[in-house]
């Protein structure tokens, strides 16, 4: 493995051990990290390199873990990344990270209200959209989202650990022939979402294990 793919590599677990322990130590729900976990991350950058979509939006940017995982594969194809997160001072803790993975140049920090961001941004078009925010909201969004969305590939984190907040979206999705959802049992579970293809038959995210690693927080 390259050494600088190796850098961030113990950067990131050390991060990601970091955010558990602070997490840990914290009472209050809207301080903590709550990081995506490695499994997570690893299968969001193996999506990429496979997908190859060129511009990336992520909802929900906290101090950057995910963000460090989703910039690094975005170097890696030529695309870049916006990352949107209302708390200022994580979006500083996630710039810093962002610095010591050396992977400022392809992610742009958007310190706003996801709402707001939607609003302005109706022009914009992402291929990729990686949403680990505010669940309750998703399905208020999704048309601002779905919006800006070129229908490559949409992902939310949290699918299993929180399949009621996931209702209201879910059957938006139902309803909307243009789309195959499905979800993976990746750490907090994965729903999916991209534009059907008629050459592709329906049905085919299928439930794919991947156990989690040791000292994930669910
Ligand atoms: C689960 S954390 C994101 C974790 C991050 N993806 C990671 O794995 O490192 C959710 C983030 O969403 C942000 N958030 C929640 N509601 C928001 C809103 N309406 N607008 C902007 N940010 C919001 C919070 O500030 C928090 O940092």
């Amino acid at each position: 493995m390259h050494e600088e793919e190796q850098a961030i590599d113990r950067f990131l677990q050390e991060l990601y051990e970091s955010g558990v322990r602070r997490d840990e130590q914290t009472q209050e729900n809207a301080r903590k990290l709550r990081n995506i976990t490695p499994s997570t991350g690893r299968f969001l950058e193996l999506l990429i390199e496979e997908e190859r979509p060129q511009r990336i939006l992520e909802l929900g940017t906290s101090n950057g873990y995910s963000t460090v995982w989703v910039g690094r594969a975005a170097a890696a194809v030529g695309a870049t990344v916006d990352s949107v997160d209302q708390n200022a001072e994580r979006h500083q803790e996630a710039k810093q990270n962002l610095v010591a993975a050396g992977l400022c140049s392809h992610v742009r920090l958007h310190t706003q209200e996801i709402g707001e961001f939607l609003a302005e941004n109706r022009q914009q078009q992402y291929d990729m959209i990686f949403l680990d925010t505010d669940r309750r909201r998703y399905a208020q969004w999704w048309p601002q989202v779905r919006q800006i969305w070129t229908g490559k590939i949409v992902v939310c984190d949290n699918a299993t650990s929180h399949p009621d907040e996931f209702q209201p979206l879910l059957e938006i999705l139902d309803q909307d022939a243009w789309l195959d959802h499905g979800v993976l049992t990746v750490g907090r579970g994965l729903l999916l979402i991209r534009q059907r293809n008629e050459a592709r038959p329906t049905g085919t995210f299928v439930s794919l294990e991947v156990p989690g690693q040791a000292g994930e927080v669910i």
